[in-house]
């Protein structure tokens, strides 16, 4: 037997499952069939509550679409935070089709965007996070030929790095953002073209559980955030100090202390340098937001024996849920917490190993896990599927049809 990651609280201790107090067959009934992603709306606002009272006023919470840009979702979170970040056209887009969000709220951040994106931008009055002096120069083009004050931030490749972070984005060579040493050059040089300077994005990780880290990497990008500023003559309007905060997908991840970090960033933003006065902070968060409301319901199809060992057989797999196979970004596989949705109390268990219906040996759902005896028909349970699941895993392959996806609880 192997260990899995612990169940969420908002779903732990009870048989059947239930997910904003109904059962798995209640929601596979509403949406239509399994394969289903269920995202509990109420999980969510708990973690939005949670930010509020552990950080500091004048702290900005923005939602990370790319987490998970279901529409209902989307539109759902919109009025709960002060901002949302998007990542492409098509996030953009969706935003401002249905989040009720004014576009400066909305910034724009990632490597590559093409002139047809920055347009769409800046028509629309967000704010651009610029990666590179190349992307300024076009940004300030096409806001020419508009004739449009273009929204512009900087954002900075940090000489810093988030300690203990899943997903390291600063202190080397990066398509994200530029170099620390050369963006106060641009700042400059957009605030003397006639850009409405928004300020400094500053992202240096992702996925960390160590609230220390989170404390000193903040505290480092404070500073950043003054010398840049500094050097560059203007103080910035915003800084937004990344986000990284963690959640707990494997056996012994322990979840983040969210107060502390607060804790640490009030007393933090206290002592800030005089530069910084005046400006209003944000952090960014994708999956501590929604990594925990989401549910991946998958039927069990077949229930084999091979060699000693038995599997279940489900209709879902990675195409759906790319991440519990261990294939999105991790280095060594390890088990996502899984249930049977179906199981009644007190039912036996049995050691299984839960496969997806693909047909690569890469889509392992659950290896040799401790679960409650099930057979063809019951309903298996991922759990933390609630960011970077139906929209970063690779629906085509192998032509099954997509998962269907489901937001709940919205009244709780
Ligand atoms: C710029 C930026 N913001 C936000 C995120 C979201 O990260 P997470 O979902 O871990 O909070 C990422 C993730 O890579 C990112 O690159």
């Amino acid at each position: 037997m192997k260990p899995m990651g612990a169940i969420p609280a908002d779903f732990a201790g009870t048989a059947p499952l239930l997910i904003a107090g109904r059962t798995a067959e209640v929601w596979i009934a509403e949406a239509g069939d399994t394969p289903l992603f269920v995202y509990d709306a109420g999980v969510v606002r708990r973690r939005i509550a949670l930010f509020r009272k552990a950080m500091p006023a004048g702290v900005d919470l923005h939602y990370a679409v790319k987490a998970n840009p279901f529409a209902p979702l989307v539109a759902a979170i919109g009025p709960w935070v002060d901002g949302l970040d998007v990542a492409s056209k098509g996030e953009l887009d969706l935003v401002m089709a249905i989040s009720g969000k004014a576009a400066g709220s909305i910034s724009f951040a990632g490597p590559g965007k093409r002139d047809d994106e920055l347009d769409l931008a800046l028509r629309a009055g967000a704010t651009i996070n610029l990666e590179s002096e190349g992307e300024a120069d076009r940004a300030l083009a096409i806001a020419g030929r508009l004739g449009v004050t273009p929204r512009l931030a900087v954002r900075v490749n940090p000489d810093i790095e988030l300690r203990g972070s899943g997903l390291r984005m600063g202190g080397r060579a990066s398509p994200f953002g530029v170099d620390a040493e050369r963006a106060a050059a641009l700042v400059a040089r957009i605030i003397e073209a006639g850009a409405d300077w928004q300020g400094l994005h500053i992202f240096a990780g992702s996925q960390a559980l160590d609230a220390q880290a989170i404390i000193e990497t903040q505290a480092a990008t404070l500073a950043l955030a003054a010398r840049l500023s500094e050097k560059a003559g203007a103080a910035p309007p915003l800084v937004n100090l990344g986000g990284g905060f963690g959640i707990p997908y494997f056996p012994a991840d322990k979840p983040l202390d969210v107060t502390a970090v607060g804790a640490a960033l009030t007393r933090a933003l206290a002592d800030r340098p005089a530069i910084l006065r005046d400006t209003r902070f944000a952090i960014e968060l994708g999956r501590w937001l929604v990594g925990e409301c989401g549910v991946y319901l998958t039927r069990v199809v077949d229930r084999k024996v091979s060699r000693g060992e038995t599997f279940l057989v489900v209709d879902g797999g990675l195409h759906h849920q790319l991440a519990a196979s261990g294939n999105f970004g991790t280095v060594v596989r390890r088990n996502y917490p899984v249930a049977v949705a179906t199981a009644v109390p007190d039912s036996p268990t049995e050691t299984v190993t839960v496969v997806g219906c693909l047909c690569t040996p890469l889509d392992l759902l659950a290896d040799k896990v401790e679960l409650p005896v099930a057979q063809p028909g019951d309903v298996i349970a991922i759990f933390m599927a609630g960011a970077y699941g139906a929209s970063a895993s690779p629906a085509a392959f192998l032509a099954h049809p997509p998962a269907r996806e489901l937001l709940v609880g919205l009244a709780g």
